[in-house]
C-alpha cells in the first residue's frame, strides 16, 4: 500500500508512552511499600537491581513535567500492588494511595490520561510463599486490590490494564523473574497458575464494569505474528501451533472466555491441562473487555519440530523463538535485521499483528508497548544521539497508519519507554526511554534527566498528529 494515499491517526489518538512500577520507581521499601517476587529475585551478574530505579517515585512530578513537554496525550504506568497492599492483602497501605493518587492527578493537570496497568509481574511476596498464583486464594487477593484500585482512582482512570504480559510469565517467568524457583514441575503448575490468573481477570473486568461504569478494561499482553519459516505444510503446522499457544490461548480465553483447541490439546498432549473447578468456566465468560492492549517488540519464525531435546534451545529471552520438542522450533529470520541484542526488528511484522488481532477479536486495539533497547551514548554538552531509535519508532508508526488504513480500530500507541529504566533482565544498560537517565548499573551518578533525540523527535510526531515521522 501507498504511505501516502494511507488513512490519518485518528483525531483524539493516544500518543502515549510506558514504563512499570519497578523498573522506574525505586524508592523499592519507602513509605510501606511490602516486597515483591522482583525484590526478592536475583539478578543477572553485571547487572543493576530495582532499588532505585530511575528514582521516578520522588522526582515523578519533574518527570510528569517532561512528559508533558514531549506532548504526551497518555501515560501507562503500573501501580505497584505493594504500595497499595504491602502483604497483598488485608491493610491498605494510605501512603502508597497517596502517592498514586498525587500522581494521577499531576498527570491530569497536565491533560495527560492515565493508563493504569494493575499488575505489571511484580507480584506481592507474601502471597508468593502461600504458592502465589498456585494458590486460588491469590484469585481472591488479586479481586479485592483491584476493588481497591477502582474504588479510590476509577473517578480519574478510565483505562485499565489487568495483568501486562501473562503470556511471557508462563512462557518465560525464569527470564523475567516472575517464575517462584521452589516450582519443580514448572510446567504443569504453570498452567495451573495461568488458569487462576485469568479468573482474576475476568472477575476483575467485571467488577471494573459494575463499578466504574465509564472506564474501559482490557488484557495486555505480548502477542505478535508468528511466521512460519517456509510454506513446507509442516512449518505451518509449526507456526499455527506456536501462536495458539503463545498468543490466542491468552487472548481467546480473555475475549471469548474459553481455550483455544490448538492450545488445550497441546497442554493435554504434554500432561499440563489445569484443574478447571465448576463455575471457572462461567466466570471466564462473565469478563468482556472493551478494548485489547498488546506489547510488540518483533515477530517469532518457526520451523518443524525436529522431535528430538535439540528443540529446546531457549535462550531465556522472551523475545527470541524458543522451541519445543515435538510442537515448533524456533529460527531466525534471514530477511529482518537484529537489535543490539538480538531482537529482530519487524515493522511490517507490526501491521501484520495489528491485522491479524483486529480480524479474530474486532475489539479496539491499544499498543501498550513497542521499542528499541539500545546502549545510549551519553555526549558532551548532554546530547544522545539515538536516530536507530527513531528509525525504529518510525518505521513502526508508519505501519500503524497502514494497519489503520486496512481497517484496524487502533486507538492509541505508548511505547517502551517514557524515560530510560531498568531492563527486566539486562540491566538500565539497555535503555528505551524518550528520556535519559544519568546512572550507570551501580554508580547511581546525579540520575539527571536528559532529553534524547527522540524526545524532541516524538514531541513533533505527536504535534502533527502523525503526520510527521
Ligand atoms: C516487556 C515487559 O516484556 O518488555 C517490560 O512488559 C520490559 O517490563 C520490556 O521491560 C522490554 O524487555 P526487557 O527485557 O528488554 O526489559
Amino acid at each position: 500500500m501507498d504511505y501516502s494515499k494511507s488513512k490519518p491517526f485518528p483525531k483524539d489518538f493516544l500518543w502515549g508512552a510506558s514504563t512499570s512500577a519497578y523498573q522506574v520507581e525505586g524508592a523499592w521499601d519507602e513509605d510501606g511499600k511490602g516486597l515483591s517476587v522482583i525484590d526478592m529475585g536475583k539478578h543477572p551478574e553485571g547487572t543493576s537491581d530495582f532499588k532505585v530505579a530511575s528514582d521516578h517515585y520522588h522526582r515523578y512530578k519533574e518527570d510528569i513535567a517532561l512528559f508533558a513537554e514531549m506532548g504526551l496525550k497518555a501515560y501507562r504506568f503500573s501501580i505497584a500492588w505493594t504500595r497499595i497492599y504491602p502483604k497483598g492483602t488485608g491493610e491498605i497501605n494510605e501512603k502508597g494511595i497517596a502517592f498514586y493518587n498525587d500522581l494521577i492527578n499531576e498527570l491530569l493537570s497536565h491533560n495527560i490520561e492515565p493508563i493504569v496497568t494493575m499488575y505489571h509481574f511484580d507480584l506481592p511476596y507474601a502471597l508468593q510463599e502461600k504458592g502465589g498464583w498456585s494458590n486460588r486464594e491469590t484469585i481472591d487477593a488479586y479481586v479485592n486490590y483491584a476493588k481497591t484500585l477502582f474504588k479510590y482512582f476509577g473517578d480519574r482512570v478510565k483505562y485499565w490494564l489487568t495483568i501486562n504480559e501473562q503470556n511471557m510469565m508462563i512462557l518465560h517467568g525464569a527470564a523475567i523473574g516472575t517464575l517462584d524457583p521452589k516450582i519443580e514441575n514448572p510446567q504443569k503448575e504453570l498452567y495451573q497458575q495461568n488458569h487462576h490468573m485469568l479468573l482474576a481477570q475476568a472477575k476483575a473486568m467485571k467488577l471494573c464494569h459494575e463499578m466504574c461504569p465509564n472506564a474501559k478494561i482490557g488484557p495486555a499482553p505480548n502477542i505478535i505474528s508468528i511466521y512460519p519459516a517456509s510454506s513446507k505444510p509442516e512449518d505451518i503446522i509449526a507456526a499455527s501451533n506456536f501462536s495458539s499457544i503463545r498468543n490466542w490461548l491468552y487472548l481467546d480465553a480473555a475475549v471469548f472466555g474459553r481455550y483455544n483447541s490448538i492450545a488445550w490439546s497441546y497442554m493435554e498432549e504434554k500432561g499440563y491441562t489445569p484443574i478447571i473447578q465448576e463455575g471457572d468456566m462461567e466466570i471466564l465468560k462473565s469478563g468482556k473487555p472493551d478494548f485489547i492492549a498488546f506489547n510488540y517488540y518483533s515477530t517469532s519464525t518457526v520451523a518443524e519440530s525436529k522431535n528430538d531435546p535439540s528443540d529446546k534451545n531457549s535462550t531465556g529471552d522472551q523475545q527470541i523463538a524458543i522451541g519445543e520438542e515435538g510442537v515448533y522450533r524456533g529460527v531466525s529470520n534471514p530477511y529482518l535485521e537484529k537489535t543490539q541484542f538480538g531482537w529482530e526488528i519487524d515493522p511490517v511484522g507490526f501491521r501484520s499483528t495489528l491485522r491479524e488481532i483486529n480480524e479474530r477479536y474486532n475489539l479496539p486495539l491499544l499498543v501498550t508497548e513497542n521499542g528499541l533497547g539500545a546502549y545510549d551514548k551519553l555526549e558532551e554538552g548532554d546530547v544522545v544521539n539515538d536516530d536507530y531509535r527513531i528509525d525504529f519508532l518510525k518505521k513502526h508508526i508508519e505501519q500503524a497508519r497502514l494497519a489503520i488504513t486496512d481497517g484496524v480500530n487502533l486507538i492509541g500507541y505508548c511505547p517502551w519507554s517514557a524515560i530510560d529504566l531498568v531492563s527486566t533482565h539486562q540491566g538500565i544498560s539497555k535503555r528505551y526511554g524518550f528520556i535519559y537517565v544519568n546512572r550507570d548499573e551501580f554508580d547511581l551518578k546525579d540520575l539527571r534527566r536528559i532529553k534524547k533525540k527522540s524526545f524532541y523527535w516524538y514531541k513533533d510526531v505527536i504535534e502533527s498528529n502523525g503526520e510527521k515521522t
